[in-house]
């Protein structure tokens, strides 16, 4: 086995892949949000941008990395939390707060059922709006604004996108600090309250985008 393989197949080798790839996902994740809150200020400029991005053609490059990345991020985490099962002496049905000084949290006692929720939501979401009605905005353009537009009309939608957004709260609340931390980075309240501050931005700012929608219409 390679040097690197027998890195990754150890537990603090997949801490840090776990770690990484988490990084790297938050990352994509505030670029998503930044380039989605648009819709609700301007959809030409909505159009222009998703289009650009699209008919870049490092997209196939971005998305293959993208896969990647949920893919190993998802199986670092089963395997380490299989590991941990395995390990542990006591059902988790003694889970319960420490006390004290203690770092667990409802957030991260639930790491593994939250980020197993977005093995059903990303493939759903990338359906329905990736793979969703092609309208045309002229010049080869896709109307992607009006299609999530159109989408968010739909109260069953919206409460699934509100409800999920709460859920990648839940999970970012715990995930920022403890990649940070396996990487050896030592400052744990800074970390802490700053994942805490990432998770409701995050969640919050996700969560925005349907409730507008659906509320107050699609922006202009
Ligand atoms: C209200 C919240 C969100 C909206 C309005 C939204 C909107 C969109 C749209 C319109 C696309 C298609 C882009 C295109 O084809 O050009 C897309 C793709 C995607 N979204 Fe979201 N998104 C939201 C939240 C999320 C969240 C929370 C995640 C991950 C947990 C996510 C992950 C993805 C992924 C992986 C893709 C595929 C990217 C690609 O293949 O280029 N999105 N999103």
């Amino acid at each position: 086995m390679s040097a690197v393989a027998t890195f990754l197949t150890s537990t603090i080798g997949r801490k840090v892949l776990m770690a990484l790839t988490g990084i790297l996902l938050i990352l994509f994740l505030v670029t998503h949000l930044a380039a989605n809150l648009l819709i609700l200020v301007d959809a030409e400029a909505y159009n222009a941008y998703s289009h650009a991005l699209i008919s870049n053609p490092l997209i196939y490059i971005a998305e293959a990395g993208l896969i990647a990345l949920f893919v190993a991020h998802f199986a670092s985490g089963i395997l380490i939390y299989a590991q941990g099962r395995a390990a542990r002496p006591s059902s988790y049905k003694d889970d319960r707060w420490a006390g004290g000084t203690s770092k667990k949290s409802f957030s991260s006692s639930t790491m593994i059922l939250s980020g197993a929720f977005f093995l059903l939501f990303v493939p759903l979401h990338v359906w329905g709006f990736k793979f969703g009605t092609y309208y045309d905005a002229g010049n080869g353009i896709r109307d992607l604004h009006r299609l999530v537009v159109e989408e968010f009309q739909n109260p069953l939608l919206v409460a699934f996108y509100v409800v999920g957004m709460a859920i990648l709260g839940l999970h970012m609340w715990h995930a920022f600090g403890s990649a940070f931390e396996s990487l050896g980075v030592t400052q744990r309240d800074t970390l802490r309250r700053t994942g805490n501050v990432i998770a409701v931005v995050l969640a919050g700012g996700f969560m925005i985008i349907p409730l507008a929608i659906f509320f107050l219409g699609g922006g202009q």
